[in-house]
């Protein structure tokens, strides 16, 4: 009688164990891979936004730091389901997304000056630079590490450590869905915490800077990689810790 009581409860247990925790896990990896969307949409709309940043011919570029949200939020819409326009901060995924969107305001303001200079051709407000400064903004904020690396890293900032060159490993295997992220529990300075990484793509807007001839040197006057269309850039990293 006692030994099946304590084999029933053990089993109840165990269960309740293993559906706590992978609803837990679902929860962190959405957390994560929802806020490392958002910076993909955010740099994807300044990479679109080049030949009208660099447009020397004008002054007002009419990029204020609403209309670029506007901007971000109909690509992220598209890729993450969910309107930055309209969520209200009623949810840990919700008030994460309001303070991404917030960061990037506050880079867009302090970027006016220079978007909006007349006479100037490349101003330099590449996706790198708006990444960099708004995961920095965002880790602020939240304490939630943002952070935009790569293999092939030309800013120290964005170098890869040992979790986030392994993903990059693995988006590039032969195999690995495209656009498929990578995540795991890791133990981090003694404290568990959920770490993802989403993969970065080169599109056509990339390749003047990044594509070929490789060596040859960009607008920036950085060398280029020589990278195709499709290829894997890097990836947007999220540490979520846990709770
Ligand atoms: C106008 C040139 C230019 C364009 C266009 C451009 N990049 Fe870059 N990219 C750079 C420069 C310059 C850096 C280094 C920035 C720095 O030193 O902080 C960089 C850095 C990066 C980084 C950070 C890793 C590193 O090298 O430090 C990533 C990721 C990246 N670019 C991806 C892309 C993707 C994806 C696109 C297209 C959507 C793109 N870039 C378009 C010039 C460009």
């Amino acid at each position: 009688m006692k030994m099946k009581f304590f084999v029933v409860s053990s089993v109840v247990v165990l269960l309740s164990f293993v559906f706590s925790f992978s609803a837990f896990a679902a929860n962190e990896e959405d957390t994560a891979s929802k806020i490392a969307l958002a910076l993909v949409s955010g740099r994807a709309i300044v990479a679109q936004s080049q030949e009208l940043i660099n447009d020397a011919s004008k002054g007002d570029k009419g990029l204020t730091p609403d209309v670029f949200v506007d901007k971000m939020a109909a690509d992220y819409k598209t890729s993450a389901g969910i309107d930055l326009k309209t969520i209200k901060p009623d949810t840990e995924l919700h008030k994460l997304l309001l303070a991404f969107v917030e960061s990037s305001k506050e880079v867009l303001a302090e970027a006016q000056e220079i978007i909006n200079k007349e006479g100037m051709a490349f101003k330099g407000f590449i996706p790198a630079v708006y990444g960099k400064k708004v995961g920095d903004k965002f880790t602020q904020k939240t304490g939630l590490r943002l952070k935009q690396t790569s293999d092939k890293y030309r800013n120290a900032a964005n170098k890869p450590d040992e979790f986030e060159a392994k993903a990059i490993a693995k988006f590039m295997e032969s195999g690995y869905t495209k656009g498929k992220g990578y995540g795991e529990f890791v133990d981090m300075g003694g404290k568990k915490v959920y770490r993802y990484v989403q993969p970065l793509y080169i599109g056509k807007a990339c390749l003047k800077c990044h594509g070929d001839p490789k060596g040859e040197k960009d607008i920036a006057g950085r060398e280029k990689e020589g990278y195709k269309e499709g290829d894997v850039r890097g990836g947007i990293s999220v540490i979520v810790p846990v709770k």
